[in-house]
């Protein structure tokens, strides 16, 4: 490849992620596969890495290339971050109002109301273009430099439009989906989980080595900027600018009417527990920045904006009791058994505790009053001991001796936090194996719940995730299944033995293999026995895989238990879908243009089987093209191959240059579509 044929294909591939991640973390709505994105990325890491003399420092690959520091650095803040002040209830609002329309000695002043993000202020600098540095709040003259672990959050433009000195302010947040998925990993290996998503967005932020912070999936959300030179006159106008600049925002209502804005406050609240991040109240700022500028700051709080809170959603409630989860990798996880109480909505009578730590910094006992909260409407959590309120009849709570479920022994390896039941065939470890090999992003098995399962296991149907393959209606039936139902969830159970790679090595449950672990694995040993026979130093050999997740999977494999339960999975007819077949195919390393609608595929589909046949699919019609697939009514991609001589060929000539028949294409990107609406 020539420089210049480099520069045409770098610059080609980084349009395509920033395209691809503006879809997926702004939009909320991806056009490809994690796959497919990992391809992109891939091959433009490798170029970049022949062609040093082509970097930019906005390409998307510097997300993920800062360095591990040492300790953070301070950095002074362009502007001092100033806070807000608080509000409780709708007349302390009002006097906001008030005390505002006088200052300004107007009549009426117009608003804008926003959410109030439960996250961590971060100030980003950008300079010529660039990202240049970001800091966190600090004491809101100097903070602390998180430059690199900020470019690794992938909703944070790299450089923007202009080229003026620009600092943008925002929260760093983590979306609830994400700080559960994160606090189950971290429970499975034994790592102390996080109380909520804001602890773990600032745990995360936090991080000395950002290839950390970059597989935490933060998000962050812009919701201000100031300029000495760059001059915006509203609010609006400032929130529309980063949005047209690819930020993620908050969405905002303009209002100059106290009403309209209570209305608005009661509107959120109720929305909360469909808003994917936790927020604490709203954020009710003047809207004419010239005022911002007149009315100034008192103390550390600026006067043009205030936060208006939710009343906390909070109770006091007794522990009745404590109880003891044995999960898939034997951890055990105490649950405190609550007297009931409601909490918006909702009656809380367990929380999880997580581990003994958190026993301990909590200083609860059996019988304590303690103050539960919901993180978000969500999720509930013990916030609180009133001890204060002990009679003395509370009880301290014990580390189990023995499994409360098979009587195996506990144990607490090395430094880990958790304590574990070591019976590798403790009944609540298998069912919770199975559990998890069903559970999305695995096997992904619709309808067969947590219930049924269990009822399953009893009858003795099912003993490993093997026999769920061999379960037909019937069994279903018996289990107590309604006729309709179990046909329903049969068919999902033949659905799902069609698996990806990754997937399935995902659903073994191998302690600290992850979906990101699973994907470098599937990528790397193909067919499944290359991973079965795979040798340590090989493992070792691998970017992103350390020494206690190799000899986790190299461990994994010699137990002869788990490569018998593979073949049993195999027999019972799960067929793994390889990355490979893909890249052995006729289409593999070609360049494929798509233009008209097909018969046989949709858009997606189509893109999605030329990338899993190992070609890559481009927007644009260029000399690097190797053909052009014509489908009904084609655009001006046809005519612009004709002009420049590339081949074209129709949808039936491609289906026969892939050597495979309709039906097996189609089985390929079976369930993929599923997959992309996702998020
Ligand atoms: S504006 C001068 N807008 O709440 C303050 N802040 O308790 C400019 N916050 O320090 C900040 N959501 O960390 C603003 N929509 C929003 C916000 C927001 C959350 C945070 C911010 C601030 C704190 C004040």
């Amino acid at each position: 490849m020539t420089l210049e044929e480099a520069k045409k294909r770098i610059e080609e591939l980084r349009e395509l992620i920033r395209y691809h991640d503006y879809k997926y973390y702004v939009l909320n709505s991806p056009e490809i596969s994690d796959s497919e994105y990992d391809n992109l990325f891939r091959e433009l890491v490798e170029l970049e890495k022949k062609f040093p003399e082509l970097f930019t420092p906005d390409s998307p690959t510097q997300r993920v290339s800062g360095k591990v520091a040492e300790g953070f650095r301070e950095i002074k803040h362009l502007f001092t971050m100033y806070s807000l002040a608080n509000v409780q209830t709708y007349e302390e609002f009002l006097e906001f109002v008030k005390r505002t329309t006088k200052n300004l000695g107007v009549d009426n002043v117009e608003f804008t109301v926003e959410p109030k993000f439960d996250g961590l202020a971060v100030e980003i600098i950008y300079r010529d273009g660039i990202l240049d540095v970001a800091s966190t709040r600090g004491d809101g003259e100097v903070g602390e430099d998180v430059t690199n672990n900020v470019k690794t959050i992938r909703n944070v433009p790299l450089s923007i439009p202009i080229k003026e000195e620009i600092a943008v302010y925002g929260e760093v947040v983590m979306h609830r989906e994400d700080f559960i998925k994160l606090n189950e990993e971290r429970e499975s290996e034994g790592e102390p989980v996080f109380a909520n998503p804001r602890n773990a967005a600032a745990g995360s932020l936090r991080q000395l080595d950002p290839s950390i912070t970059s597989k935490r999936k933060l998000r962050f959300y812009a919701y201000y900027l100031r300029s000495n030179t760059f001059n915006v006159e509203k609010q609006s106008e400032i929130i529309e600018t980063l949005s047209i600049w690819k930020f993620s925002t908050p969405k905002y209502i303009v209002s100059s009417n106290p009403e309209e804005i209570y209305l608005y406050y009661t509107q959120i609240e109720k929305e909360r527990p469909n808003i994917p991040y936790d927020i604490d109240g709203i954020v009710v700022k003047v809207n004419n920045v010239e005022y911002h500028r007149i009315l100034g700051e008192v103390g550390r709080d600026v006067r043009w904006a205030i936060a208006w809170k939710f009343k906390p959603e909070q109770k006091v409630t007794k522990v009745k009791n404590i109880i003891v989860q044995v999960g898939r990798t034997g951890v055990l996880t105490p649950v405190a058994e609550l007297e009931p109480v409601e909490i918006k909505g909702a009656t809380i009578s367990r929380v999880s505790l997580h581990n003994y730590d958190e026993i301990k910094r909590l200083g609860l006992k059996i019988g304590d009053k303690v103050v539960v909260e919901r993180s978000g409407d969500v999720i509930p959590y013990i916030s609180k001991v009133l001890i204060e309120e002990r009679d003395g009849t509370e009880i301290d709570i014990e580390v189990p001796k023995s499994c409360p479920v098979c009587s195996g022994k506990v144990e607490k390896l090395g430094d880990e936090v958790a304590y574990r039941c070591i019976n590798a065939s403790c009944k609540a470890q298998a069912l919770e194996r199975i559990k998890y090999a069903i559970s999305k992003g695995k096997f992904d098995i619709v309808g067969l719940g947590d219930e049924i399962v269990e009822k399953l296991f009893d009858l003795g149907y099912v003993k490993d995730i093997a026999d769920v393959f061999s379960l037909d209606a019937r069994k279903l039936f018996l289990a107590g299944v309604g006729e309709k139902n179990a046909l329903k969830i049969y068919e999902s159970i033949q659905k799902s033995k069609l698996i990806d790679y990754d997937k399935f090595i995902t659903a073994l449950g191998i302690r600290y293999v992850g979906e990101q672990t699973a994907k470098l694995l599937a990528h790397k040993f193909i067919p499944i026995d290359r991973l079965i026979n795979v040798r340590l130093e090989e493992l070792l050999e691998i970017k992103g895989i350390g020494d206690v997740v190799a000899n986790s999977i190299y461990k994994f494999f010699r137990d002869e238990n788990n490569v018998k339960l593979i073949r049993k999975m195999l027999e019972n007819g799960v067929k793994i879908i390889y990355p490979t077949e893909e890249k052995e195919s006729p289409i593999s390393g070609k360049t494929i243009v798509v233009t008209g609608s097909l018969k046989n595929f949709s858009r997606q589909d189509i893109i999605n089987l030329i990338t899993k046949l190992g070609g890559k699919v481009s927007e644009t019609v260029s000399s690097k093209v190797d053909f052009v697939i014509v489908g009904e009514s084609p655009g001006s991609k046809y005519t612009k191959a004709k002009e420049l001589g590339i081949k074209t060929i129709s949808e039936e000539e491609f289906i026969s240059l892939t050597g495979k028949t309709l039906t097996e294409l189609l089985n390929m990107i079976k369930g993929k579509s599923d997959e992309l609406t996702l998020f």
